[in-house]
């Protein structure tokens, strides 16, 4: 019988829980904070620490009761320890540790990229996507925090074969939207603005990385090629190519990250690809790795939209039911604790 998780993430901008029964979501509950955050142009540790305290006994108690699940079926709680933000992550460990104390549960401690990785696999209740698992995947995780590209050998086993220097793709966007005068989150800001002028790629800013003869990336330099082409400018010029310089830097960052996938596809001959992290919302992300995979003879999944818009619980769950069913849980409930910049080779068994 697959097994009945209570999952908990708290790592960024969203209070969240689900009652997961092996891959299948019976419940996914989740609060953002995005508008409080908004103003300030980013996430505000300090912010998003109350604001999960408030409200992360409702989350829990929206999933359990959504889920129609008593604790007492429960076979275990898991939670994610990191990476994040130190002072969010704490308020889902303390709360998931107490439930697992006070219900008499095992806990399991969840990487939150390895719940992105897993993430095209969550499934709805009735089973659906019926996609099974094939391994060997080639992963490329791309969120605000991360880009990475990472040799998926099988369940719960990981190698990162690349990953930024500097900034991560989705925090580029981020950046690069304040410098266009948009608030945050900037990926979709750009995405939109992209769209109305066709993708085109009028301005052709530099491949960072492109030769560096590694899997690795690096953004922060395609950061200050766009900041002098703004300078340049005067308002009025700005505003009338906003859409152009918009789409000319998405198409920058994503190009690097299609052919850098490509290389690692040809280097490893892996062609079956995974995306996960919030970029992979971006449709014309979706269509250059979809046409990548099907030029090498591949296939690309990416996570129903539903677990992909924002964090989610689901996807911890889902990792938190294998990771169970494997034994692996925590000894001493009492010394979970958050990793803010655990690794997923960490998480690897
Ligand atoms: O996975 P996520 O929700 O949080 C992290 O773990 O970082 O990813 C957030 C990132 C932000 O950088 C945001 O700008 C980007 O995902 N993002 C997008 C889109 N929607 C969100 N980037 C490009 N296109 C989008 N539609
Ligand atoms: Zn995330």
């Amino acid at each position: 019988m697959e097994k009945l998780i209570l999952a908990i993430d708290t790592s960024c901008d969203e209070t969240a829980a689900a009652v997961v029964q092996g891959r299948k979501v019976r419940s996914s509950v989740i609060y953002s904070q995005i508008l409080m955050h908004k103003e300030w142009g980013g996430v505000v540790p300090s912010i998003a620490k109350r604001a999960h305290e408030e409200r992360i006994d409702w989350v829990i108690q929206e999933a359990m009761k959504k889920a129609v699940v008593q604790h007492d079926q429960l076979d275990a709680i898991a939670v994610t320890y990191g990476p994040g933000l130190a002072i969010a992550l704490e308020v889902g460990i303390r709360h998931a540790v107490e439930l697992a104390q006070k219900w008499g549960k095992p806990l399991v401690s969840v990487n939150h990229m390895e719940g992105h990785l897993y993430s095209p696999f969550v499934q709805n209740s009735k089973g659906n996507p019926s996609r099974t698992f094939d391994f060997p995947y080639l992963g490329l995780l791309i969120s605000g925090g991360h880009t990475e590209l990472v040799l998926f050998k099988d369940h719960l086993q990981y190698e990162i074969l690349g990953e930024t220097v500097d900034d991560a793709a989705g925090e580029a966007l981020d950046k690069a939207a304040r410098m266009l005068g948009f608030g945050y989150p900037g990926g979709p800001v750009l995405e939109r603005l992209a769209v109305t002028v066709d993708n085109t790629d009028k301005y052709v800013f530099p491949r960072p990385m492109m030769k560096s003869g590694d899997l690795n990336f690096s953004f922060s330099g395609l950061k200050t090629a766009l900041l002098y082409k703004v300078r340049k400018m005067s308002d009025e010029e700005k505003q009338q190519e906003i859409a152009y310089l918009a789409s000319s830097f998405q198409e920058a960052v994503f190009k690097t990250v299609v052919k850098k996938t490509e290389k690692a596809m040809v280097e490893t001959g892996i062609h079956h690809l995974l995306v996960g992290g919030g970029v992979a919302v971006n449709k014309h992300l979706r269509t250059m790795m979809r046409a990548l995979a099907k030029k090498h003879g591949g296939y690309v999944h990416f996570p129903a939209l539903k677990y992909l818009n924002y964090d989610n619980a689901a996807m911890i769950g889902v990792v938190g039911a294998i990771r169970a069913e494997k034994g692996l849980c925590i000894e001493n409930t009492e010394k979970l604790d958050r990793v803010p910049r655990l690794s997923l080779l960490q998480s690897s068994i």
